[in-house]
């Protein structure tokens, strides 16, 4: 990856963890600690960068958008959160330290989840006010969101994810699950910084379509990182789809097919862009990123 792209990467990285700091509760109370410690522990926030740079290749200026990106990173963490909990993947690590759940008690990580998605709805309710985004816009993004962190979007793809342990499963549910349990939400992350900037339809299709390949990439590099990573890169427990027998694109389709399906993937993506031109250069850099990581 050029130096230039990781540079790009770094910047926004730091506009995302300063922003999240100045907008996380400051006090002191046992909540805000845990919320503060779910969100500021680590983490690429590669979603926010997505939402900078979806903004940046249709021409528009990030900064009206930079709360929509803040929420998305919050319900991201906050996702996180839960899916660490003894009750689903059971993991004691998280970005190189001990999960919340480890952290601060179950108790206290399940409401620190809970109330992490409550302030992403607070912050973009905020951010409606600040740029007197019209009210039917406002509403219809909300819309957008939940549909697709509910029960018909994330949280469903999370349900089947867990009700596929111990199970074999074809490519094609596996396919849904991942774009349900990961992609859904880079999906929206987009949809609902291009509905804020106004932007016309066939530029929402185009970065929807790549958001939607995008996901599909992160969540197949995610399996083939449990599979080959190491705690140290990965800052989780490697092998840990394979002690819990989950559906992955390693056990069902192996590592030499699955890195096959994230170069598929990869192109698919880059294709979505070409309504962008040149301006949606660092999108396409973000593939050759999130397909070369390590961590
Ligand atoms: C981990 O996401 C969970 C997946 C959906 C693959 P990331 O790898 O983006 O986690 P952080 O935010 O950088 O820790
Ligand atoms: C997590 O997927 C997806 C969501 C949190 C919605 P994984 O369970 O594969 O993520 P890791 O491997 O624990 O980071
Ligand atoms: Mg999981
Ligand atoms: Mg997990
Ligand atoms: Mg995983």
């Amino acid at each position: 990856m050029d130096n230039s792209f990781n540079k790009y990467f770094l910047e926004k990285k730091d506009i995302i963890d300063k922003a999240l700091l100045g907008v996380l509760p400051k006090d002191n109370r046992l909540i805000s600690k845990a919320m503060r410690y779910g969100v500021l522990n680590g983490g690429k926030r590669i979603r926010s960068i997505l939402v900078l740079a979806a903004a940046e290749a249709s021409g528009a200026s990030y900064k009206n958008i930079l709360e929509i990106a803040l929420a998305i990173e919050i319900i991201h963490c906050s996702s996180l959160i839960h899916d660490d909990l003894p009750a689903m993947d059971n993991d004691d690590y998280r970005r190189g330290k001990l999960a919340c759940h480890k952290k601060f008690g179950e108790d206290i990580a399940i409401l620190a989840g809970d109330a992490l998605l409550m302030y992403a709805f607070e912050i973009l309710a905020n951010n409606f006010q600040k740029y007197q985004i019209k009210s039917e816009r406002s509403a219809k993004i909300m819309a957008l969101l939940c549909e697709a962190i509910g029960s018909r979007g994330v949280i469903l793809g999370q349900v089947l994810d867990m009700k596929s342990e111990n199970k074999k499963i074809s490519l094609k549910r596996l396919k849904e699950i991942h774009s349900l349990k990961t992609g859904k939400l880079m999906q929206v992350a987009v949809r609902i910084g291009a509905e804020a900037l106004k932007l016309n339809t066939k530029q929402i299709k185009g970065l929807e379509k790549y958001a939607l390949h995008f996901g599909l990439i992160y969540q197949i590099v995610d399996d083939i990182l449990d599979e080959i990573g190491t705690k140290k890169e990965l800052g989780k427990m490697p092998g840990s789809d394979k002690k819990k027998n989950k559906s992955t694109y390693i056990s069902v389709c192996g590592l030499k097919k699955a890195i096959k399906l994230a170069e598929k993937e990869a192109e698919k993506a880059i294709e979505s862009l070409k309504v962008f031109g040149p301006k949606a250069e660092r999108l396409r850099q973000l593939i050759f990123f999130i397909k070369g990581r390590s961590s």
